[in-house]
């Protein structure tokens, strides 16, 4: 891969140790994907936060380049960690995990990275533009940033985002590169979606259908049939692909690059998806007892996803016993905050917890058995054993609200 002089001088060291890791990790990935140079990113969003995914490895990590100065050389922010930074008691964390956890904050804050836990960056702070070359980690956050805005980010893992971060640049290859951004299967959507947890669903079917197609860049579809989405449904749409591998999608009509999926005639695969198809996921996802606790919020929800929770949850509270959570960033919060919304929620028994998200907090098995959600991404996680591995089921919002809520009387 071809190097100017400046970051030849930085892979010698000659601008610190820190810069010098970075930049040999980065040379790593770009001689490894065959990319010819190194292109200069934007942003970086960096994943690898909760301690209950990252362990005291992640700490470590961090320690070693914080000892080192490690500064970013470009606006950063990060995945949620594994709890509320100072609500973080009323979702029964212990204090060791907080301790651990607030070692991790302090080192990426030392580092000069925004410290605003959430995977809807695009939400705050970014500005995302078709075209840009930015460099993400967390799935549903690249798969946003690359279809809905038609920015352009590989899936960094945590190590090459924080490399990235680190030099403020990447190696030029996959989803930077417009080759590899073409559509190479097609779905034709015979089916109204009306929900979140719609876009969700159909990211299921559509992901299972096509998690043939070989990496590294996996299926990247392109939907017909779909007239109208609010940017939530899509979002919600993209993380439930996005489990499955996806890292770019398109929607005729909707997303920008038009003048790269119009073009495509022949596809790798084609799939029509009906109703038949979304019921058999919702009624493989039904809950088959009373749950626990309902967890939305995944990804963080946004204003307009709060201001709908808040609807239809009126003269409704959640029953003695259960929790119900929704999982925001500091953002959107203070914008519902400024609307009275969260104390209308807070007042029903609804905990609006922000910096963390329902897959990385731990939950008290004790406490909580069944979980109900409408995110496809999340019932994925949370049920996965190598996290909480707590039985996880589906179904839309309003479902979920009546499930866990009773009449305020
Ligand atoms: Fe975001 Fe966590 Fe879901 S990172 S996409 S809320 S699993």
């Amino acid at each position: 891969m071809y190097l100017t002089k400046d970051e030849e001088s930085s892979l010698e060291g000659d601008h610190g140790e820190a810069l010098q890791v970075a930049m040999s990790l980065l040379v790593d990935v770009g001689d490894f994907y065959k990319a010819d140079k190194l292109i200069s990113v934007d942003s970086a969003h960096i994943s690898g936060v909760s301690y209950l995914t990252g362990g005291d490895g992640l700490i470590d990590l961090l320690d070693f380049f914080v000892t080192k100065n490690a500064k970013v050389g470009v606006f950063s922010t990060l995945n949620p960690s594994g709890m509320d930074r100072i609500n973080w008691k009323s979702h029964f964390i212990d204090l060791e995990f907080a301790t651990k956890q607030y070692h991790i904050l302090r080192n990426f804050e030392a580092m000069g990275v925004s410290t605003t836990c959430s995977c809807t960056p695009y939400d705050f702070g970014h500005i995302l533009y078709k075209g840009q070359h930015i460099a993400w980690a967390e799935s549903s956050a690249i798969t946003f940033a690359n279809s809905f805005f038609g920015a352009r980010t590989n899936k960094e893992d945590s190590l090459s985002v924080l490399s990235a971060a680190i030099a403020g640049k990447t190696p030029n290859y996959g989803f930077h590169l417009t080759e590899n951004r073409i559509p190479n299967v097609k779905v034709s959507v015979e089916v109204p979606l009306t929900s979140y947890s719609d876009f969700s669903v159909l990211g299921e079917v559509v992901g299972k259908k096509f998690n043939h197609i070989p990496f590294p860049f996996g299926a990247i579809p392109v939907f017909d049939g779909i007239s109208h989405a609010r940017p939530h449904q899509l979002k919600g749409l993209g993380a439930a692909l996005a489990s499955f591998g996806t890292q770019l999608y398109h929607v005729k009509g909707i997303t920008p690059e038009n003048e790269i999926y119009d073009k495509v005639t022949r596809f790798d695969d084609e799939c029509t998806i009906t109703e038949d198809d979304l019921n058999e996921v919702y009624e493989e996802l039904r809950p088959p007892s009373d749950p626990d606790i309902v967890v939305i919020g995944c990804p963080n929800a946004n204003l307009e996803e709060i201001m709908e929770l808040e609807e239809l949850s009126r003269n409704l509270k959640v029953r003695d016993g259960k929790e119900f959570w929704l999982f925001t960033n500091r953002a959107q919060k203070g914008l519902a905050e400024g609307l009275g919304l969260v104390k209308s929620l807070e007042e029903r028994g609804i905990k609006i917890l922000v910096d963390t998200c329902p897959e990385v907090t731990p939950y008290d098995k004790n406490r909580f058995k069944t979980i109900l959600t409408n995110s496809i991404k999340a019932q994925h996680y949370i049920t996965a054993p190598s996290l909480n591995g707590i039985p996880t089921y589906i179904l839309p919002v309003k479902a979920c609200v009546d499930a866990i809520c009773e009449v305020n009387t």
